[in-house]
């Protein structure tokens, strides 16, 4: 779907607000010989993140941003994003919605993975409205980011059996192990 220049790699940035599980794991792919990116970058709308803790121990540059004013941290992320000469962004848990206009200046350049089985169960707490709803199955989805929540053009899909006794929390964990390897396989799929 998007095509490298020869054997250079993409230079990428990944959004986090929190544990920072897909974080590692597409770092880990990064440094994959045969992989098409190079994780240059890490943003994080919180200091106390874990995800930050691993950005700084593997030397990945990460800057945290303060949102209390969205224009101007949008602002701030371009620069940084400008600086690094930063081409495409993995969203990974990062909880903070972006502008349509800084939506457009990455046009098919922004992924995001997001905890159900997509256009299903769009928004937050996923697993506990999955539970409620007595599913049969829930899962993950690797997509790309458009102007509305959850709703961009679908990637990939992992499927996840709920058993009678899950709960959200034991289905949270479950569909984590998922995430962490499909996001990879989406990037794969993405740049072949
Ligand atoms: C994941 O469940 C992801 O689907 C959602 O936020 C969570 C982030 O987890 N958008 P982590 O920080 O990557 O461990």
């Amino acid at each position: 779907m998007v095509k490298s220049i020869g054997n250079e790699k993409i230079s990428c940035a990944v959004f986090i607000s929190g544990r920072g599980t897909n974080l590692k794991s597409i770092f880990k792919y990064s440094k994959n010989k045969y992989s098409k990116i190079n994780l240059k970058l890490v943003i994080s709308n919180r200091r106390d993140a874990l995800g930050v803790i691993f950005a700084r121990d593997n030397k990945i540059d990460c800057k945290i941003i303060n949102y209390k004013n969205t224009k101007k941290a949008e602002k701030q992320i371009l620069n940084y994003l400008k600086r690094k000469k930063i081409k495409f962004i993995f969203l990974a848990g990062f909880m903070k919605i972006l502008s349509k206009n800084f939506i457009k200046k990455f046009k098919n350049k922004i992924v995001n993975i997001h905890p159900s089985l997509l256009p299903n169960y769009k928004g937050l707490n996923t697993h506990m409205r999955v539970i409620a709803n007595k599913e049969k199955f829930s899962g993950c989805t690797v997509h790309f980011v458009n102007g509305k929540i959850d709703s961009g053009k679908i990637i990939i899909q992992k499927k996840v059996k709920i058993l009678k006794l899950d709960t959200a929390k034991s289905l949270s964990k479950k569909i984590l192990k998922e995430e962490n390897k499909l996001y990879p396989k989406a990037i794969k799929k993405v740049f072949s």
